[in-house]
């Protein structure tokens, strides 16, 4: 990564799963236009397409498929066209806060496929390119539900601490080749996340300490302008750290 201008994007080329809403949609809006070329990937084709159309005269390209198949892992890396400079992991899903003892195998299965296993592959299929120059940003999104086990159901408090897990092991694996890995821990956000609860316990739990300790939801550009932030060159020291932005939510 050349270090010229710390929030200027020209010339690189960045990843973003989970474009279609929400965070991964306003992230992708601002490295747009601040001169990146983007490989925007969402399972939501419609919305991929709303992106583009709203994008257009920036250089976007949208690959639609379910991030958890390795042949969209390959077509968005084969996009890229040999070079990936900055790769952030938004796409995943909620849980319906159920916990241990009701999650059925198939929540948990899906929630960990999409949370974890597919950033896994999405940071293994880019390492490879990132290592040929020696350099790239790697932001995964973590959660409030990282931090402690309040926030959500088994499976996503599960797979939102193996994000931090990923997250340092790779910091910590691929540092000294010049490839940072980092993720944003977003408290509540306004986003097309599916919150609802499908667990009468689990809402009965939970409910009472969200409402008595957390911080007003965020807007999805707030969490996007971290994430960008953490993938820029003025970040460039900064390395397996999960960076907490819940208006002071991880402080309660
Ligand atoms: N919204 C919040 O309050 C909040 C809080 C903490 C963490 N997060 C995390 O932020 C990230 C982004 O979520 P968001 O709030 O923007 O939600 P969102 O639902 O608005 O956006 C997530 C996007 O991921 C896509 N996606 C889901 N499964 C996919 C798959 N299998 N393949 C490809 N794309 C897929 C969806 O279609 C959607 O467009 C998630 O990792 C979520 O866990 C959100």
């Amino acid at each position: 990564m050349t270090h010229t201008n710390s929030h200027g994007f020209d010339g690189r080329t960045a990843i973003v799963t989970g474009s279609g809403s929400g965070i991964g949609w306003a992230s992708t809006q601002i490295l747009a236009r601040a001169g990146a070329t983007v490989i925007a990937t969402d399972i939501a084709e419609d919305r991929l397409q709303a992106l583009t159309t709203d994008l257009a005269g920036f250089d976007v390209k949208a690959i639609a498929g379910d991030i958890t198949s390795e042949e969209t892992v390959q077509q968005i890396v084969s996009a890229a066209g040999g070079k990936v400079d900055i790769l952030a992991n938004v796409a995943g899903i909620m849980d319906g806060v159920l916990p241990a003892d009701e999650v059925d195998d198939a929540t948990w299965q899906r929630v960990f496929d999409i949370n974890v296993t597919a950033v896994l592959r999405t940071t293994r299929a880019v390492l490879p390119l990132m290592r040929e120059h020696g350099s790239g940003s790697i932001v995964n999104i973590a959660s409030e539900a990282a931090f402690r086990g309040s926030v959500g159901g088994a499976a996503y408090t599960a797979s939102k601490h193996a994000v931090v897990g990923l997250t340092k092991s790779s910091a910590f694996m691929y540092g000294p080749q010049g490839i940072r890995t980092n993720a944003v821990a977003p408290g509540a956000v306004l986003t097309g996340l599916d919150m609802s609860w499908k667990s009468e316990y689990g809402v009965s739990r939970t409910g009472p300490v969200l409402q008595a300790t957390m911080s007003p939801p965020a807007e999805a550009e707030q969490i996007a302008s971290t994430v960008v932030w953490l993938a820029s060159d003025a970040a460039a020291n900064i390395n397996g750290v999960i960076l907490a932005s819940d208006g002071g939510w991880s402080t309660v």
